[in-house]
């Protein structure tokens, strides 16, 4: 897999990289500063967790680096490219190739089971059908669910059916994993497999994750821990 090849050789240097980053939502009287002054340089190969009370700008910043949200002011580069202020459909394009996107809520589709929701999002992400079954199935089993790939996310636990969905995220094989609360709806167990999988994807694929958490024992499995207040970086800390 080249990319993966290219992953590794890239370690250690900034994959991610946010300057000047400042996010207004509203304006006027209604105007929130939901993030002001980011500066930031993530590493390749590296996992990252983003802390910071409810309302400290976590989601908003995880938008921004993930291609999903543009920055009111400030420039975000993955891989050396200026990826704000791109039209929708190369910023579409980014995220169907380079970006993996893991949420809080697993958002399979429940009649799909495990192989099919897998299979369906690399179809929507474009990719050649030919290879989707082989690129689904290496994905299933990256995060120890090839087993259970038949199953239907009802008949799953709730750390199972988010491996399914970090299988979906990663089966195109992107370079840098987002992930918003990826272990808030999951108890210990359940969310520290996953952050094993994270870590897996990490050691293994030189993939970089960027993830939001609550939770202490999830963060001491980060490479590095970024603190937010107000929209702020306030900290930054590394394992
Ligand atoms: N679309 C929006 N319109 C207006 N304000 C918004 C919007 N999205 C976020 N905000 C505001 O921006 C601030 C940061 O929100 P954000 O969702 O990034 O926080 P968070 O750290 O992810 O919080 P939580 O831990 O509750 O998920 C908050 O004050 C929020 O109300
Ligand atoms: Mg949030």
């Amino acid at each position: 897999m080249p990319q993966i090849e290219n992953d590794q050789e890239l370690r250690g240097e900034t994959i991610l990289e946010a300057a000047g980053v400042k996010r207004v939502f509203g304006r006027g009287h209604n105007a929130v500063t939901a993030l002001d002054q980011i500066q930031l340089a993530v590493p390749a190969g590296s996992m990252v967790a983003l802390k910071g009370r409810s309302g400290s700008g976590k989601t908003t910043l995880l938008n921004i680096l993930g291609a999903l949200d543009e920055p009111t002011e400030g420039r975000v580069m993955l891989r050396g490219r200026e990826i704000t202020g791109l039209s929708e459909s190369e910023k579409s394009r980014i995220r169907r190739t380079e970006i993996g996107l893991v949420f809080q809520s697993f958002g399979l589709i429940p009649l799909m089971s495990a192989y099919e929701n897998v299979e369906f999002g690399l179809r929507v992400a474009g990719a050649p059908a030919k290879d989707n079954r082989e690129a689904a199935e290496r994905a299933l089993e990256r995060v120890g669910m090839k087993e259970r790939m038949k199953h239907r996310p009802m008949e799953l636990s709730g750390g199972e059916q988010q491996r399914v969905a970090i299988a979906r995220a990663i089966a195109h094989q992107p370079s840098l994993l987002i992930a918003d609360e990826p272990t808030a709806e999951l108890d210990s167990k359940m969310g520290l497999q996953v952050m094993r999988v994270f870590r897996d994807l990490v050691s293994r694929s030189g993939m970089t994750v960027v993830m939001t958490t609550h939770d202490p024992g999830m963060m001491e499995l980060a490479d590095h821990v970024i603190a937010l207040e107000d929209g702020k970086i306030v900290s930054s800390q590394t394992i």
